[in-house]
């Protein structure tokens, strides 16, 4: 019998979390996947709220002025208008198919308020964490407008807009997206697939991975390891790079996030998240001295 080397191992779901329903900044109501008793963390990605209502009263209330230091919030947008404006001077508004990727570094005061009164707001934001060295970085942001972010075609089907990391298309190009974090090397796909279709990709080894589908429903992993994953279901990847996902009868839309894992301690509190207690405590008093 002859022997060939292993392919690379396909990846499973090695868990799978249902969101959390929830409610944030002034009353906007969401669904928290990750930052919950079930999922409190996926190095490096703290938390993850899925939003999303044709309900005005769900979300008018929006994110009036709140902090952040020590990590990076991540704001996809797929319906609706945010304006975000920060105490730094800046402002932006944030339209369907956006991205804002800020780092908060050592501190920002920021609102994040609907720009509409009716109408559908859908979206997601990640947390994501950033290395000690990092933490008291100067605060910055990577904000790009949906033209802004490359959309790859790397099966038959298949369309994944690519908003951080690279995706090769189907004519062995690579699909790299605009957001560079070089602490985190973070993959960020929005993967539509037609009824019916599969596509395999290679994650970067050692990277911890998630996919949320948030339309119809995918399987992910392969052959008898395939599991399905419903709308509104989140799967964590494990054991393996290539990770191959395939629609059933209806299309699907899903998010693909990676990580490569700080492996360093997290002390979190609300909006700041440090190594140390002590860091954490820090973080309060320079907040109400007005260092931020
Ligand atoms: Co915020």
């Amino acid at each position: 019998m002859l022997h060939s080397a292993p392919p690379a191992s396909a990846a499973r779901v090695i868990r799978t979390v249902q969101g959390m329903p929830t409610s944030d900044g002034a009353g906007v109501k969401l669904r928290r996947v990750i930052g919950t008793p079930q999922l409190p963390d996926l190095d490096p990605f703290l938390m993850l709220d899925e939003f999303g209502t044709d309900r005005a009263e769900d979300y008018i209330a929006g994110f009036p002025e709140h902090p952040h230091r020590g990590f990076e919030t991540v704001t996809y947008m797929l319906d609706g208008r945010m304006r975000h404006r920060d105490n730094h001077g800046n402002e932006g508004l944030l339209v369907p198919g956006a991205v804002q990727w800020m780092t908060a570094g050592r501190g920002v005061v920021h609102s994040e308020m609907p720009e509409q009164e009716e109408g559908r707001m859908r979206g997601f934001q990640l947390w994501v964490n950033l290395p000690a060295r990092l933490k008291m970085s100067e605060p910055g942001y990577q904000e790009f407008p949906p033209e802004r972010i490359p959309v790859a075609h790397p099966a038959d089907g298949v369309s994944v807009k690519v908003i951080a990391g690279s995706v090769v298309d189907a004519d062995g190009s690579a699909v790299t997206g605009p957001i560079v974090q070089p602490a985190t090397e973070p993959l960020y796909f929005d993967v539509g697939m037609a009824p019916g279709r599969t596509w395999s990709l290679s994650l970067p080894e050692g990277h911890n991975a998630f996919v949320f589908v948030f339309e119809g429903a995918l399987s992910v992993g392969e052959g008898d390891d395939a599991r399905p994953l419903a709308t509104r279901t989140l799967g964590v990847l494990g054991g393996g790079e290539r990770v191959i996902l395939a629609s059933g009868d209806a299309a699907a839309r899903a998010i693909l996030v990676a990580g490569r894992p700080l492996r360093e301690p997290v002390a979190k509190y609300g909006p700041f998240v440090m190594n140390t207690k002590e860091e954490l405590m820090q973080a309060f008093v320079d907040y109400q001295e007005g260092r931020f």
